[in-house]
Parts: C-alpha cells; sequence; structure tokens
C-alpha cells in the first residue's frame, strides 16, 4: 500500500512500522526511541531479537544523541562518505534502548543519501530504526514493488523509486581509541574506508587457530550462512562452463532451472539474465535480477560468481549467503 510523505511521518509518529526508500535497499522503519515501535520490526521480519538495528539520522551532529564516544577516526569517515553506504558502529550511549542495540553496547547509525528518506527524517523531526525491509533470511527488497512481494499488500510503502546503490551498506565498527574493523563489506570498499582511517586493526592470529581469530573479531550478528536468499534453491559457479553443464544435468533429470550470469560469454538452454561484467551496476541490479528469477518458480537456480576481487567483494559475499557453491 502507497502511502504519502505526511502520512509516513504520521504513522512513524504513532509507533507504525512503514517501508522507507534508501540509496541500498528499502529499509522497515520505526521510531528508534520507541521500543514497543521496534518490536513491530521484529515481530515483522520474524527477527531474532539479538540481531541488532540500524539507526538511520538526517547528519552527522546526530551522533553525539546516540553515541557515548565519536572517535577522530569515525568523524573522518562520517565525514567522507554521509550521507550515504556507510554504517558506523559506536560505543552506545547508555539511554539508548537494548531493542535497538539488540543487546550489544554499541549502536549502529548511519545517513542514509536518498531525498525521499531524508525528507521524512526531517518532516518526523525523529531517528529512524530500520533493517531491510524483508523477512528474515530473504532476500532486499530495491523496489517498493519488491517490498509488497515479501511483507504484503498492506504494508505501508512509501515508494521512493529503484535503489540505485542496490546492496546493503558497508558496517564499519570503531573502537574508542579509534581502531577499525570492516564488519560486512559494502560498495563503499575496505580500500576507500582505509583511504580515509588508515590501515585497519591487525588481529593477532595466535598459532594460526583460526576460531581464536573469530572470537578476537567483535561479532556481526545477522551475518550467518544463509542471509539474502532467494526461495528457490540457489547453485553458485566460479566458471561458465561448469554452470552450463549443470544446467543440461538438471534439464536432462527434468528439472528447471533459471541462470543469472555476470558479463558475456556463452548462455546455456534455460532462461537466463545476463547483467554487465561492471560491480556497480550488477550490485545494483543484483536484487532486482534475483528475485525476478525468483518469481519464475523453477526447480534451481544456477548464478555465476564474479572474480574473487577487492572490487567484487560486497557481491561476493551476498551470493555467496544466498546459496551453495554448485561446483566446490
Ligand atoms: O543499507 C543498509 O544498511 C540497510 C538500509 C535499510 O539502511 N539496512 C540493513 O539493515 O541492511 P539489516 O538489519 O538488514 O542489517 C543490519 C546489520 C545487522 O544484521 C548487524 O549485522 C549489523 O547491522 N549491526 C547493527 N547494529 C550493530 C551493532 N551494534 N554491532 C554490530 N553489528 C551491528
Ligand atoms: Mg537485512
Amino acid at each position: 500500500m502507497r502511502i504519502s510523505l505526511e502520512e509516513a511521518a504520521a504513522k512513524l509518529a504513532a509507533g507504525d512500522v512503514v517501508a522507507i526508500p534508501t540509496e541500498t535497499v528499502y529499509g522497515l522503519a520505526a521510531d528508534a526511541t520507541n521500543d514497543a515501535a521496534l518490536q513491530k520490526i521484529f515481530a515483522t521480519k520474524q527477527r531474532p531479537a539479538d540481531h541488532p538495528l540500524i539507526v538511520h539520522i538526517s547528519d552527522i551532529s546526530q551522533v553525539n544523541d546516540w553515541a557515548a564516544v565519536f572517535p577522530d577516526t569515525a568523524v573522518k569517515l562520517a565525514k567522507a562518505f554521509w550521507p550515504g553506504a556507510l554504517t558506523l558502529v559506536l560505543p552506545a550511549k547508555a539511554h539508548v534502548s537494548r531493542v535497538v542495540r539488540g543487546g550489544e553496547s554499541t549502536i549502529a547509525l548511519r545517513v542514509p543519501n536518498h531525498p525521499t528518506a531524508l525528507a521524512l527524517l526531517k518532516l518526523s523531526g525523529l531517528s529512524v530504526a530500520a533493517p531491510s525491509a524483508n523477512l528474515f533470511t530473504q532476500l532486499s527488497p530495491t523496489t517498493a514493488d519488491h517490498v509488497e512481494a515479501g511483507l504484503g499488500e498492506n504494508m505501508p510503502v512509501l515508494d521512493g523509486g529503484a535503489c540505485a546503490v542496490g546492496i546493503e551498506s558497508t558496517i564499519v565498527s570503531v573502537a574508542p581509541d579509534g581502531q577499525w574493523l570492516l564488519l560486512r563489506p559494502g560498495m563503499i570498499s575496505e580500500e576507500d574506508i582505509a583511504r580515509v582511517a588508515g590501515e585497519p586493526q591487525q588481529v593477532n592470529i595466535i598459532g594460526g587457530d583460526k576460531t581464536l581469530v573469530q572470537t578476537a573479531v567483535p561479532k556481526a550478528p545477522g551475518q550467518h550462512a544463509l542471509h539474502y536468499s532467494p526461495r528457490t534453491p540457489l547453485l553458485l559457479f566460479k566458471d561458465r562452463h561448469t554452470l552450463i553443464l549443470e544446467s543440461e544435468a538438471l534439464t536432462k533429470s527434468g528439472l528447471k532451472c533459471a541462470a543469472l550470469l555476470i558479463g558475456d560469454g556463452a548462455k546455456p538452454s534455460c532462461t537466463a539474465t545476463q547483467l554487465s561484467n561492471q560491480p556497480a551496476e550488477v550490485a545494483e541490479q543484483l536484487y532486482s535480477a534475483l528475485h525476478q528469477l525468483d518469481s519464475l518458480k523453477v526447480d534451481r537456480l544456477l548464478v555465476e560468481l564474479p572474480p574473487n576481487t577487492p572490487a567484487w567483494a560486497a557481491v561476493l559475499d551476498r551470493l555467496s549467503r544466498a546459496g551453495h557453491q554448485g561446483n566446490s
């Protein structure tokens, strides 16, 4: 159900949830200071309570309302990338609701770069918590239609067109001493962050034991294996040739498949969507393409992985969580 900016502001003030556009993906927004409203986000998404939410603020001056410390490194990052697809995780002020923090001692903050989102923040005078506007573990929405398809026709949606970035923000945690860590890759790359903030914190690998490395890194709740998934089982392929062989084998065994391809090259005989070979264009179109392929209701989606290079890190991260390796 499409609603106006004024209706969206009124709903937020009344403690209701509203789907809003941002430049990354659509968010399911509620007043970040209202616990009852925040609970509606978790209920609507069927999201576990220990997964913290990102608070969307209208400008950098509001950071101090939420964060107990705003280290210089984080100030530099905010000045360089806000409004934009960067979320900063900072130590939270004591008054910040445990619901929005998901029980963590930190708070995630972002100024979205979308005129409609910024207009809503200004008109309502609120900061809004907003996870992606999809059911837990499913594909994120990048259009108002995707939101309605996932959360139902009755979900109030403020339509701001298709999202220009197309995948979720880069998340960086900054400690009081200015050390930083990438918690979720996004289209603002780790190299972009390092150019502004210096090199990231070195994690000590004691005896090369990987479990020690994992416990040394702050956890980013919600980053577990299957996320960003279409309903159709999805297989990932490192090369086009193997993907085509698999599509032939599946077809022979009576299963229907559809493919998502990156760049030019040979095509399988099943329905195929071909994206470009440019990371920013692929990110913008990725979820739309997956939503569309998912709607075909075939038995398997076969997805070609882009090369394992820094420019593709965010797209690779999302795809690797959307399905299983088909040719490992
Ligand atoms: O681009 C985006 O970030 C979108 C738009 C709507 O802004 N939002 C989004 O929210 O992707 P969501 O809930 O789908 O992902 C937020 C993730 C959580 O799963 C968690 O990993 C991380 O942000 N996060 C939030 N607060 C955190 C905290 N205090 N500490 C560590 N990670 C946190
Ligand atoms: Mg999400």
